[in-house]
């Protein structure tokens, strides 16, 4: 039987897909869609943004594989297909780069490098209160591959760290807290906010009016995580009353941010256009040549989507 890769995402990009997967497996079968051949070829797909609904298509396919850390493209209606096995990726240089953009987030805020730069621009020679780093509480909610990272270099830096995950986690250096009974607490003792969470049922909307409020005044947010879990009239009247202070995002409800949104021209946010961490497909390629050679093998897959909770 023909057990072909269905790959899907902008063009270009699947084209270096392609190369870097044959590169490491030169026998792949590999189908960049449309082009995808007769349905029943395909066995396993791996995919970015791709019409859930296409999935339905190949009566053969056994294992979808995402194209980044989240999946929430692939659980949007329908879902994937009853039956197949999910898989996302997780990659040394994906962490790292998102741990970067968090902390520059972090540290651009704490070292007031807004003002300053706006003393700069206005020529003025001038210091502002000095940062109380030990003194700062960050707060991360969900602690899985990449907030975990952020947290244990945020802690080395010698900020205050806690984290919110949905099952109680232990890290060293870091406060934890877990569940919908951990979620004020958290909030409570937060000065600086980073959302790292999945997109899921239970996190759609999670930073909004309520948890904002819980916040105490001043605090700063950052999410690099999903536009969904926002709630952006929430947080742009948080910003307006003053109560956060600020915003860096990288995602939003809706991608490209459109042309007149509040958020471009908003002077209390700093935007990235969903590029905190980009999957580079050379770093990640053996990974999914891995995980079909499972499939094949009939072995455990690797990095395994629990397809009841969405993540
Ligand atoms: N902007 C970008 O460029 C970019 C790039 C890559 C990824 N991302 C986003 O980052 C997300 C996180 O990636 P990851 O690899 O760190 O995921 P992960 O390893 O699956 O970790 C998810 C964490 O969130 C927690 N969580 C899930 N549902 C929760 C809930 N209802 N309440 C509280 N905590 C909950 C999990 O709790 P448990 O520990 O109890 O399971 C876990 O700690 C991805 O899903 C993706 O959306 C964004």
């Amino acid at each position: 039987v023909t057990q072909a890769l269905l790959v899907s995402t902008k063009p270009a990009t699947m084209a270096v897909w392609r190369e870097e997967l044959l590169a490491l497996d030169p026998t792949l079968d590999i189908r960049l869609f449309p082009e995808t051949g007769p349905v029943e070829d395909i066995a396993a797909a791996v995919t970015w943004n791709h019409p859930p609904e296409d999935l339905y298509r190949y009566p053969n396919l056994r294992l979808l594989i995402s194209m980044g850390a989240g999946v929430d493209h692939l659980f949007r209606p329908p879902g994937p297909p009853p039956g197949v096995a999910v898989v996302r990726l997780v990659d040394r240089l994906l962490t790292t780069a998102m741990s970067e953009y968090v902390m520059l987030a972090v540290l651009r805020h704490h070292r007031q490098d807004a003002g300053y730069r706006a003393l700069q621009a206005a020529g003025v020679w001038e210091e502002l209160p000095a940062p109380d780093t030990e003194a700062t509480r960050i707060g991360i909610m969900g602690l899985g591959n990449l907030g975990a990272d952020a947290a244990r270099k945020l802690a080395a830096l010698d900020f205050r760290v806690a984290g919110w995950s949905r099952t109680a986690r232990a890290l060293p250096g870091i406060e934890t807290f877990a569940g919908e009974k951990g979620l004020l607490p958290f909030l409570a003792r937060t000065d600086i906010l980073v959302c790292l969470l999945p997109l899921t049922p239970a996190t759609e909307g999670i930073i909004n009016a309520r948890t904002l409020a819980a916040l105490p005044r001043g605090a700063y947010v950052i999410n690099a995580a999903r536009g969904g879990h926002v709630v952006e009239d929430d947080l742009l009247a948080a910003l307006e009353s003053g109560h956060v202070a600020g915003a860096t995002l990288d995602v939003f409800r809706t991608e490209p941010l459109p042309e007149g949104h509040r958020f471009w021209t908003h002077p209390k946010v700093i935007l990235t256009p969903h590029a905190a961490s980009i999957t580079i497909p050379r770093s990640v390629a053996p990974q999914v040549v891995d995980n079909l050679a499972r499939l094949r093998e009939g072995r455990p897959l690797a990095n395994v989507v629990d397809v009841t909770v969405g993540y």
